[in-house]
């Protein structure tokens, strides 16, 4: 159930994005958010996050634009609630693969909203399209634009998981960037992470000094109770000997309610050579257990405990904002069956009566769950990373 009540906020979010698209949404729902420097390892750690090497990452301002990327685990799509009229709208929207190709070919795919029904089986393609899509709007000369692009990925191998992942913060101008760069970003960023249904992953280079973390200062800003806020310590590797993260872990530097989780990405040298992300999985682990500063908690450090926890988090999040939801979604569905009302029935089999059919669906399912809603969260803990196989 709760795989299928986060596939179904998922598809609404993706229904409702013509409407007004990605943060404009008039429905805020729960998403993840990455917050930090630039070059802080955002990308990276999503790419890990996910287990496939699809986002452009690097030196430098790679990331342009937010991407609000939809991981889908394609069994929890076949496991909802049968309601055999309704199922053939969401359908609609996950039409199916390749005719006469079995399942086993297409493990897992990419699909762009800007690109309908297109599906990308290689991931080094997608993060091309990522690429020439952030080209287009912003030009080649580090250029930014808040435009989101929307990318979901297909696999029975991730936790259904929505995360957005943004421009670093920076402070001077480089190429085609205004002067005003750094408040251009940090608007960009506070547009996502403001709203009250973003959780706040707040990425830090460990060989940094927390305390002048822009990323961090935007998020306490933003939230300073710390209550949607988890802080994550890239770079472990490249701390000086001697050094470790203990006091930050500790929280006796600056705690978050939610606490921080170390873990260590591939460096540029590991991307130049292609180093696989299974074989940088296999050596983080290895790097935390042999280490005299973590040995004894390794089993709190590194990516997949990061992904377990970021999807128990996303799940406690949005049971408490379910009731808000649910009154956004009733005040949605009114205007735009108003709307259709003064449109007159020939008007019914347009885009946005599924939209409204979709609406109409997630409302009555939801309600039920609402009603009957009274699970503790640690019973909720889903065993295993993002990727789960
Ligand atoms: P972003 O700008 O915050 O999205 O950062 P990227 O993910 O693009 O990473 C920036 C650079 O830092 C890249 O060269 C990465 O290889 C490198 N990097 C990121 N995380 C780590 C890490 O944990 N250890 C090491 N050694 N390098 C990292
Ligand atoms: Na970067
Ligand atoms: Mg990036």
């Amino acid at each position: 159930m709760d795989e299928a009540l986060i596939s179904t906020i998922n598809k609404l979010q993706d229904a409702l994005a013509p409407l007004g698209g990605g943060s404009q949404s008039p429905i805020d729902l729960p998403q993840i958010t990455v917050v930090g420097s630039q070059s802080s390892g955002k990308s990276s750690v999503l790419e890990n996050i996910v287990g496939r090497d699809f986002l452009p990452r690097g030196t430098g301002i790679v990331t342009r634009r937010p991407l609000v990327l939809q991981l889908i685990n394609r069994r929890s799509t076949k496991s909802l609630p049968s309601k055999p009229d309704k199922n053939d709208l969401l359908e609609l929207e996950n039409e199916h693969p390749v005719k006469g190709q079995s399942e086993d070919n297409v493990d897992e795919w990419g699909e762009f909203l800007h690109i309908p029904g297109k599906k990308f089986y290689n991931f080094d393609e997608i993060r091309q399209e990522i690429v020439n899509e952030t080209d287009k709007t912003t030009g080649k000369n580090a250029g930014i634009s808040s435009v989101p692009i929307n990318l979901r990925i297909y696999s029975p191998h991730v936790l259904t998981l929505t995360l957005v992942d943004l421009p670093g913060l920076t402070k001077v101008p480089v190429g085609d960037q205004p002067a005003d760069i750094e408040k251009q970003i940090k608007d960009m960023l506070l547009k996502y992470i403001s709203k009250p249904n973003a959780i706040i992953l707040s990425v830090n280079a460990a060989n940094t000094d927390l305390a002048n973390s822009d990323g961090l200062k935007l998020a306490r800003e933003v939230d300073p109770e710390g209550t949607r806020t988890i802080g994550v310590l890239t770079k472990v590797d490249l701390m000086d000997q001697g050094t470790d993260v203990i006091d930050i872990l500790a929280g006796r530097v600056i705690p978050l309610r939610y606490g921080y989780i170390p873990v260590i990405n591939r460096g540029q040298k590991d991307i130049e050579v292609k180093k696989t992300i299974r074989l940088a999985l296999e050596d983080e682990k290895r790097y935390f257990e042999n280490h005299p500063s973590y040995s004894s908690k390794a089993h709190y450090c590194g990516t997949p405990y990061l992904a377990k926890k970021l999807n128990s988090i996303l799940l406690h999040h949005i049971r408490q904002t379910l009731p808000d939801i649910k009154n956004k979604i009733e005040i949605t569905l009114k205007k735009y069956q108003a709307e259709l009302m003064s449109l007159g029935p020939e008007t019914m089999d347009s885009p946005n009566s599924i939209v409204l059919s979709m609406i109409t669906d997630f409302s009555k399912e939801y309600t039920g769950i609402l009603d009957g809603e009274a699970k503790e969260l640690s019973s909720q803990e889903l065993s295993g990373g993002a990727r789960i196989s």
